[in-house]
């Protein structure tokens, strides 16, 4: 595995994770919503995010597997770990990857089931070439091309979710 392109830098992803917040403290000025952090690939994305919010929140972690060790999706989604009450709740949904959509449809669907009021989903990277469902997120970091991803959250077996920047592999070096 071996880092091929930095395609978002350090400096880059500071930016504008600073503008998603500032969107987002104009839209849930007065909504107390909870936010669902999906990990692992969204822990980092998360507390860089929160710390520029400025209303008032509950947070909750989700897991949401589809991948397992491997780069290509099964379709499936397992979803555990959400012990906060959301019925009639707005929510942020913060994933890492909007990649074939499989896992945010999936989860809004779960949710919706739990009767939220809203749902708002924010991912720091999108790969629209790779969508498999009718699925478009609500704030979006960056589009990407179709690469296989690592840093800032993301990862391949685990690996690599430290880096600071966001950069394309390949998986095979
Ligand atoms: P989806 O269900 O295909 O949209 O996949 C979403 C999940 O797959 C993300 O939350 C990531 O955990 C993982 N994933 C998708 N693409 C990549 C990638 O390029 N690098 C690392 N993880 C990825
Ligand atoms: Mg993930």
């Amino acid at each position: 595995m071996k880092v091929k392109e930095i395609l978002v830098s350090k400096e880059q992803i500071a930016k504008r994770v600073k503008e998603l917040a500032d969107e987002l403290n104009v839209a849930f000025a007065d909504k107390d919503p909870i936010i669902l952090s999906v990990l692992k690939g969204s822990f980092i994305f998360t507390s860089d995010l929160v710390r520029y919010l400025n209303f008032p929140f509950e947070l909750d972690f989700i897991r949401a597997s589809s991948y397992g060790n491997d780069t290509k999706s099964s379709g499936k989604v397992k979803i555990s770990g959400l012990d906060i009450n959301i019925k009639d709740r707005d929510i942020i949904l913060i994933d890492d990857i909007l990649d074939t959509g499989y896992t945010l449809k999936a989860l809004i669907n779960e949710l919706k089931k739990l009767r939220v009021n809203s749902i708002t989903t924010v991912v720091i990277v999108n790969k629209p070439s790779r969508r498999k469902v009718d699925l478009i997120a609500d704030y979006v970091g960056f589009d990407v091309p179709n690469e296989f991803l690592v840093g800032y959250g993301m990862d391949y077996q685990d690996r690599d979710r430290n880096l600071p920047y966001i950069a394309a592999v390949d998986i095979d070096k």
